[in-house]
C-alpha cells in the first residue's frame, strides 16, 4: 500500500474532523438560545437555532464553555493582558469578541484551523459588520490584512494551517508577529483527540520549547475505556470521524502525562463532574447553579453525570517569569 503523506492527506477523515466545528457551533448556539450563557456573536456564524438538543448536551456545553473561560480569563488577568493567546483548532469560536467586550483583550489573539475552516470564518467576518467592526476598532494603522485565507490585525490574527505540521505552523505564526517572549496561553477545545498521540505530543512539546512562560488548556474526552466511551467512539466512526488520539483519553493521569512528559513543569486535570460542581463558586450570584438547573427539566440526572464523567479539562504551566501560573485553578 502506498504511504500517504501525513500532512497533505485530505481524506474523508480530515473532512469529517473539519465538520465537527459546525457541530460545536450548533450546540453552543442552541444552549445560548436556552439562556445557559450569553453570546451575541455566535448568531453571525450559524443563523438558525437549529434542531433541539437534549438538556444534558446543553449543560455539558455550559460547563465546557464556563470551565475553559474560567481558566482563560484567570490567565489573562494574572498577566494583566500583557500576553498572547493561541486558540488551536478554533473553528468558529467567538472568544475574541467576548474578550474585547469585557475589556480583557490580550496583546494579540491568534487562531489556527484548517485553511478551509479559516476561509469560511473570514468570509463571515468580512460580510458581517458586528464581527468586523471590533477587529477594525482594535487596529491602529491602515495595514489590516483581510484576504480569503488569513486575517491579521494588531490584536486578532487567524491562520490556516494543519496543527500536525508544526514547522509550517510556527513559520506562519512568526510571520504574524507571534512573540515567544510574551506569556502565552494555548487553548485546544476538542481538537487534540483528532490527532494521533505522537502528533499531539509533538505539538505540546513544541509549545513547551517555544514559550518560557505559558499555560496550555486542553478540553476533551476522558475515561474512554468503558462502555460509554466505546459507544461515543462508534458513533463518531459511523460519521467517518476517527478519534485518533483516544488513547490519551484513558484517564486524568494520561491527560496530565502528555504534558509532563513533553516539557511542562506542572499539570492538573479535572473531569467535568468536578468542574461543573465547582463552577457556581466562581459565578457572581450564589444562586447561579440553581438558575442553570431551572432552565430545563432534566429527566435523567444519571445521563448528565455519565456525559460529564467523560470530558475533562487538563491544564499545564511553565513559569520562568514566576507569575504564579501553577496556582491558577478552579
Ligand atoms: C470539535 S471542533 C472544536 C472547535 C472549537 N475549538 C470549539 O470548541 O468550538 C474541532 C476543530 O479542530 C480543528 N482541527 C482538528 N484537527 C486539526 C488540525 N490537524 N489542524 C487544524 N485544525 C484542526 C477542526 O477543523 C475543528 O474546527
Amino acid at each position: 500500500m502506498a504511504a500517504r503523506h501525513p500532512f497533505t492527506d485530505t481524506d474523508t477523515s480530515d473532512e469529517a474532523v473539519r465538520a465537527t466545528c459546525d457541530d460545536a457551533t450548533a450546540c453552543k448556539r442552541f444552549a445560548i438560545s436556552k439562556g445557559y450563557w450569553t453570546d451575541p456573536y455566535i448568531q453571525y456564524f450559524v443563523r438558525s437555532v437549529g434542531e433541539r438538543k437534549a438538556p444534558e448536551i446543553n449543560r455539558g456545553y455550559y460547563s465546557r464553555v464556563k470551565g475553559v473561560n474560567h481558566l482563560l480569563d484567570a490567565f489573562i488577568r494574572k498577566t494583566k493582558c500583557d500576553c498572547q493567546v493561541i486558540n488551536l483548532g478554533a473553528g468558529l469560536d467567538t472568544t475574541f469578541w467576548r474578550l474585547k467586550d469585557e475589556n480583557i483583550l490580550p496583546r494579540k489573539f491568534f487562531e489556527v484551523d484548517f485553511p478551509t475552516v479559516v476561509a469560511r470564518k473570514i468570509h463571515y467576518i468580512k460580510t458581517k459588520p458586528p464581527l468586523s467592526k471590533p477587529v477594525i476598532e482594535t487596529h491602529s494603522t491602515d495595514s489590516l490584512l483581510l484576504d480569503a485565507h488569513s486575517l491579521d490585525s494588531d490584536r486578532y490574527c487567524i491562520i490556516g494551517a494543519d496543527l500536525r505540521d508544526i514547522a509550517t505552523l510556527y513559520e506562519k505564526l512568526k510571520k504574524f508577529q507571534l512573540n515567544p517572549e510574551l506569556p502565552t496561553l494555548l487553548l485546544s477545545e476538542c481538537v487534540l483527540v483528532y490527532m494521533t498521540p505522537a502528533q499531539s505530543s509533538s505539538l505540546v512539546h513544541w509549545a513547551a520549547d517555544t514559550f518560557h512562560t505559558a499555560m496550555f488548556i486542553n478540553y476533551e474526552q476522558v475515561n474512554m475505556n468503558d462502555r460509554f466511551g466505546q459507544v461515543m467512539i462508534e458513533n463518531l466512526q459511523r460519521r467517518q470521524c476517527t478519534l485518533a488520539g483516544v488513547e490519551v483519553c484513558r484517564s486524568l493521569d494520561s491527560q496530565k502525562e502528555r504534558f509532563l512528559l513533553s516539557g511542562w513543569d506542572h499539570a492538573d486535570a479535572l473531569d467535568m463532574v468536578t468542574v461543573y460542581s465547582m463552577l457556581p463558586q466562581d459565578e457572581v450570584e450564589s444562586s447561579y447553579s440553581h438558575r442553570i438547573e431551572r432552565l430545563e427539566f432534566l429527566d435523567e440526572k444519571e445521563l448528565l453525570q455519565q456525559l460529564l464523567q467523560h470530558y475533562s479539562i487538563c491544564w499545564a504551566t511553565k513559569d520562568k517569569l514566576r507569575l504564579g501560573l501553577s496556582q491558577l485553578a478552579f
